[in-house]
C-alpha cells in the first residue's frame, strides 16, 4: 500500500496550525461532512464491541465531537472525555456527560487517566511516531477495555493512465480526481507529517501494543454526486491547495478540473477508505482475550 508520498521527507508542520486551521471558516462544517460519511460505522462497531452503559470513554482528537456525543446519546456510556488539541467546536455544544480537555496527545505527559473504551479517528495518521502513539494509546486502557483506532486509507491505483488505457481500449485513463488525491497525499506529507502508509499495521501494532482479540475492517463511501465524502474531499484538497500544488503533480487548474469530476456523472473512482482496527487490554495479566 503506498501513501502516494513518493519519498517526500515528511514535513514538520503541524496539523490546525500549517494545515486544517480551526479558526479558518468552514473547517467545523468540513470535519461534519468526514463525519456524515463515517458515524454510523463507527458508532455500529463501537457498540458491536460492547461500548454502551457504564463505560468510561476517551475521545482522541475529537473534532466537532459527533463521536463523543453519540456514545452518550445512543450507547448511553457512563462519560466521554473528548481532547483535541483545539476544543472551540467541542465547547460549542456541550451536552451532559461531556468533559472536554484542550491538550497535545503527542505530549511525553499526556496521561488523563484510564479508560474502557480509547477512541481515535483521522487522528494517528496526522501524527508523527504512529507506532509511540499505539503504544502510548494502549497504556490508556483499563483492564478489559479497547483501543479503537480509524484512519485513511490510500486507495488510488498505482497504475498509470497509459496503463488501463492499454488494457481497455482508452475507456480508463488516469482521471483528475486520481491526480488530485495523489497530490494531496503527498502534499500532505510534505506539510505536516501526514502518512498513511501505516494505517493497514493497525492490527499488527495493536497486537505489538500488549492488546487481544485484535481486528479489523474497512469501509469506502461512495463517492456519489453530492454527498458528503465527495463534498468532503472538494473542500480538503481547497484547503490543502498549496501543498498540493507544491508537489508538482498538479496545478490549480487540475485541482478545479478533481473538483468539477468529483461533481459529474463521469465520476468512478474509489473513496479512501476507512480502516478500522481495534484490540482489547487483557481483564488480567496474561488472561485469555474476551
Ligand atoms: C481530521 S480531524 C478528525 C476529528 C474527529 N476525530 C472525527 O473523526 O470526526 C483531526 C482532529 O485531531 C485533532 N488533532 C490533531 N493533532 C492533535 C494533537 N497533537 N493533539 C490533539 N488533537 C489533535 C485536530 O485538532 C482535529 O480536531
Amino acid at each position: 500500500m503506498s501513501s502516494g508520498a513518493g519519498g517526500a521527507a515528511a514535513g514538520r508542520g503541524r496539523y490546525g496550525r500549517d494545515e486544517f486551521r480551526p479558526e479558518q471558516a468552514g473547517e467545523a462544517e468540513r470535519i461534519d461532512l468526514g463525519a456524515l460519511a463515517y458515524d454510523d460505522l463507527t458508532l455500529t462497531r463501537l457498540r458491536a464491541l460492547g461500548v454502551g452503559p457504564g463505560w468510561r470513554c476517551l475521545d482522541i482528537g475529537a473534532g466537532t465531537g459527533t463521536v463523543s456525543r453519540r456514545l452518550l446519546r445512543e450507547a448511553e456510556v457512563a462519560g466521554v472525555l473528548a481532547v483535541d488539541r483545539d476544543v472551540r467546536f467541542l465547547a460549542e455544544r456541550p451536552v451532559p456527560g461531556l468533559d472536554v480537555l484542550e491538550a497535545d496527545v503527542t505530549a511525553p505527559d499526556f496521561a488523563p487517566g484510564r479508560f474502557d473504551l480509547v477512541h481515535a479517528r483521522f487522528v494517528l495518521m496526522h501524527l508523527p511516531d504512529p507506532e509511540r502513539m499505539v503504544s502510548a494509546l494502549a497504556g490508556l486502557v483499563a483492564p478489559g477495555g479497547v483501543l479503537v483506532l480509524s484512519d485513511a486509507v490510500d486507495l488510488t491505483s498505482d497504475r498509470t493512465g497509459a496503463e488501463l488505457s492499454a488494457s481497455d481500449g482508452g475507456a480508463a485513463a488516469d482521471t483528475p480526481y486520481a491526480a488530485a488525491m495523489r497530490a494531496m497525499w503527498q502534499g500532505l506529507r510534505g506539510s505536516i507529517g501526514t502518512d498513511v502508509s501505516w494505517v493497514p499495521s493497525y492490527p499488527q501494532l495493536l497486537r505489538g501494543a500488549g492488546l487481544r482479540g485484535v481486528g479489523a475492517e474497512m469501509y469506502v463511501p461512495p463517492l456519489l454526486r453530492g454527498s458528503p465524502i465527495s463534498r468532503f474531499w472538494a473542500d480538503t484538497w481547497e484547503r490543502s491547495r498549496a501543498s498540493m500544488v507544491a508537489t508538482g503533480l498538479i496545478d490549480g487548474a487540475g485541482i478545479d478540473a478533481a473538483v468539477r469530476y468529483l461533481d459529474s456523472d463521469a465520476c468512478a473512482a474509489l473513496s479512501a477508505g476507512m480502516l478500522t482496527a481495534w484490540g482489547r487490554k487483557p481483564a488480567t495479566p496474561g488472561a485469555a482475550p474476551r
